[in-house]
């Protein structure tokens, strides 16, 4: 392989198409690694992408782990290791998110400011693999300079961009209105079933995170209606482009 990247990009449920804009190099199916876990849900083809994008080289994982597949949360956050063990230091992910903020609308593109961790497992849980520290500080999990870059893209570009927090939870169930309204009393603005768990590991490595969540559909009183993984999908797509112009001028001029 001649590529070394430093910079790695998660693509979530419905929103691998980033991935045609990158030129390829090299493509690794999940399968044929050892260790990978292989990803089971529609709409992540599991591939590991090696290749340039933004004029610089990168690595992609299409298709991620989810802990409701039924995956450890070593599991889960292996790949992150490995991108690690491989060089990178900087790592975007992305989502699909229910949005509990009443300023949100399908579509809406949430970039990721803070985290709450809701899932019933911690991915650090067990002996401390020296990456970090045991007990790792979070004040700031989501880089501040690479949220302000994002600001300053979308705004050149024109594009619209929200900043919440993401509150990823186990799944694979959606929400209640209940559980949504609890979630959004506990200060989430978006919330969905992945993302937690690799930045926290990313953290612990110590590589930078930038996140953004597309707003699949809404958990906001008066306008919740059934949620399909299809709607969640179709919803992710349509916004996808301009994620992929953000991400993409992000790592044309990241350092
Ligand atoms: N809840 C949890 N996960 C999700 C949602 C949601 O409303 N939408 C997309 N992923």
């Amino acid at each position: 392989m001649t590529t070394k990247p430093s910079v790695a990009i998660i693509l979530g449920t419905g929103l691998g198409k980033l991935a045609d804009e990158i030129e390829i190099t090299d493509s690794i199916s999940y399968a044929d690694i050892p260790n990978f876990p292989v990803s089971t849900v529609e709409g992540h083809s599991g591939k590991l992408i090696f290749g340039r994008l933004g004029g610089k080289d990168i690595m992609a994982m299409q298709g991620r782990f989810h802990f409701y597949e039924g995956y450890s949360m070593q599991e889960v956050t292996f790949p992150v290791r490995v991108m690690y063990e491989l060089g990178i230091r900087t790592l975007f992910v992305s989502n699909a998110a229910g949005g509990m903020n009443p300023s949100f609308e399908i579509g809406t593109l949430m970039i990721i400011t803070d985290h709450i961790n809701f899932f019933p497992e911690h991915p650090l849980h067990g002996k401390n693999i020296p990456t970090g520290p045991r007990f790792p500080d979070m004040h700031e999990a989501y880089d501040k300079r690479l949220i302000s870059l994002a600001d300053a893209i979308a705004k050149e570009k024109g594009i619209k961009v929200e900043h919440g927090i993401y509150l990823g939870t186990q799944g694979p169930t959606y929400e209640t209105p209940a559980e949504y309204r609890m979630y959004h009393l506990w200060g989430a603005d978006a919330v969905g079933m992945s993302t937690v768990p690799e930045v926290i590991v990313a953290h612990h490595c110590g590589i930078r995170v930038f996140g953004i969540s597309v707003i699949t559909d809404l958990g906001v009183e008066g306008h919740i209606k059934e949620v399909t993984h299809e709607e969640v999908q179709q919803a992710a797509d349509h916004a996808q482009p301009l994620m992929a112009t953000i991400m993409g001028e992000m790592i044309r001029r990241a350092e």
